[in-house]
């Protein structure tokens, strides 16, 4: 905890809107409100809202990964803790501080610029600091758990500081200790991050690899740009489909299961997900569902990447749940799987 006390307390005034407009606020463009939305800049701040705020909260970050399905009765809240400090460097790592409130494609930005390894294969990813240490987000290889060194955060309950080392924080895929047991808890204030200074590409992800040796060498930039350029071709924009990116998981299952979808589809894709069981990508299974490209009035399936769904405009959560539903269905029917959205249903 010594190592924070340093951390700039920025002055600033808290943001407090009554029946607060969220369209613009949530990536799949969903038209609702928020009976109260309180942005905060310190930990202070935070404080003094959680003394007054009563229930149900809601804590949101570029509301990149949740689904709307009403009006929200209650108090949403949004870090503004801004700031990037470098905490310790040695010759081989770097220990760096992001406020939650920094959107994350900036934090990569910052540490491409300055030469640190470890967040590049990350890039573009829509959201903030804050949220992505509670999703565990994930790409081309690597997931922000691995190079995550500490993340600060403020209890509801009594406003006190607790610090969670990364074991604490028991990050696995799309997975922390944040979204489950603690849910709703604890409130993410700063992110210590562990950088690496010597190169250490991450390309084990094939297209990446061709994609970065087409460019040149491999530098962090190279990286960068290649990443962008593979989400560009298949992921939407939400600035001009609405869309929370992969709308589920991809399942896990046993060996034997899989060895059953195998003879039937010898080309499924797969990926080794520990003893026993193999990892399937569930877009691939919608789209041998015929989902691909297929709308439900206003909600669609990506016609890119099966496993996004998209406002194709003026839908309500209750349209992309009813596609959402619809899918589960058909894969279940076919596969015998059960799909997990990744999509945090908002309700209240
Ligand atoms: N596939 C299809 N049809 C599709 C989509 C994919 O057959 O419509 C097949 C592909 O051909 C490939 C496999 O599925 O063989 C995997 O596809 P891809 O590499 O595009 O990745 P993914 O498993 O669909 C995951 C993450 C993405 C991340 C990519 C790249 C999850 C839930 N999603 O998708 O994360 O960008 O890997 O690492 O794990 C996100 O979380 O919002 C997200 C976009």
């Amino acid at each position: 905890m010594e190592r924070f006390k340093n951390l700039p307390n920025f002055a600033s005034a808290m943001t407090v809107i009554e029946n607060c407009p969220m369209k613009g606020r949530n990536t799949f463009g969903i038209d609702v409100s928020a009976d109260k939305f309180i942005e905060f800049g310190n930990e202070d701040e935070l404080r003094s809202v959680l003394a007054q705020a009563g229930t149900p909260l809601l804590t949101v970050g570029g509301g990149s990964n949740l689904l709307f399905l009403d009006d929200f009765h209650g108090t949403v809240l949004h870090s503004a803790i801004s700031g990037i400090e470098v905490l310790e460097e040695t010759d081989e790592y770097v220990m760096v501080s992001a406020g939650s409130g920094v959107v994350w494609d900036d934090f990569v930005g910052y540490c491409v610029g300055h030469g640190w390894w470890g967040a590049e294969n990350l890039t573009a990813i829509p959201g903030e600091v804050g949220a992505s240490a509670v999703q565990n987000i994930g790409a081309y290889g690597c997931e922000v758990g691995d190079i995550i060194h500490e993340v600060r955060t403020v209890s509801v309950k009594d406003g006190s500081v607790r610090v969670f080392s990364n074991e604490e924080c028991r990050y696995g895929y799309r997975y922390s200790i944040f979204k489950a047991e603690l849910k709703g808890q604890y409130i993410v204030t700063y992110v210590t991050y562990r950088l690496s200074r010597k190169a250490n590409p991450n390309l084990g992800y094939g297209a990446l690899r061709q994609s970065v040796g087409e460019s040149g060498e491999t530098t962090l930039e190279n990286i960068r740009n290649a990443v962008r350029r593979i989400r560009d071709s298949k992921l939407p924009d939400p600035k001009v489909l609405g869309n929370a990116g992969s709308f589920f998981m991809n399942p896990v299952i046993s060996q034997s299961d899989f060895e059953s979808i195998r003879r039937e589809y010898p080309e499924v894709p797969s990926y080794p997900a520990g003893e026993g069981l193999v990892k399937v990508p569930a877009g691939w299974l919608i789209e041998k569902c015929g989902w691909k490209g297929r709308a439900l009035g206003p909600a669609a399936v990506h016609d890119r990447q099966a496993l996004v769904l998209v406002n194709r405009g003026g839908a309500k959560g209750s349209d992309i749940k009813a596609l959402a539903d619809a899918v589960i269905s058909d894969v279940e029917a076919r596969f015998g799987i059960r799909l997990k959205a990744e999509v945090n249903f908002i309700l209240s």
